[in-house]
């Protein structure tokens, strides 16, 4: 299984983005974890971080992966083209949230692009992303 691991605005920021809520760990850390996770349950996983909503769907067209875990950052609670984009690739997917969304700004309570994934995992830090790597291997195996 090839796994694509999505991040949006901002995320390329993360370690020194608000470590109160977003934690001290670097995008390429996390990558590398999710990496050695897929690895040893036998998948590949492909990284791609962006700031911008169409550079995320021109990835999301490329359909050469089998499943995709997703983190929009604030496009999850706005974009709708993001939401079509994942119900066009037709392939499972996780949405993942570093932070609790539903104990912040109201704004943040909302997303959009939930709906079009499969499974949802929110607040659990930087774990989170284990975890939908994880939810990928079990239903990869069922
Ligand atoms: C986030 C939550 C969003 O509300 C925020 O805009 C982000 C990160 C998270 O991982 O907790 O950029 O998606």
């Amino acid at each position: 299984m090839r796994i694509l691991l999505l991040n949006g605005p901002n995320l390329g920021s993360l370690g020194r983005r608000q470590p109160e809520i977003y934690g001290s760990k670097s995008l390429a850390e996390i990558v590398e974890a999710c990496r050695a996770r897929a690895v040893e349950g036998g998948a590949s996983l492909e990284p791609f971080q962006s700031n911008h909503e169409g550079a995320l769907i021109d990835r999301l067209e490329r359909l050469d992966f089998d499943a995709v875990i997703c983190n929009f950052g604030a496009l999850s609670h706005t974009s709708y083209a993001l939401h079509d984009a994942l119900l066009t690739a037709d392939r499972p997917a996780v949405e993942v949230h570093i932070s609790d969304v539903t104990a912040r700004e109201p704004w943040r309570r909302t997303s959009v692009t939930a709906p079009a994934t499969q499974h949802q995992v929110a607040g659990h830090g930087w774990q989170g992303y284990l975890e939908a790597v994880d939810w990928l291997l079990a239903v990869a195996r069922d």
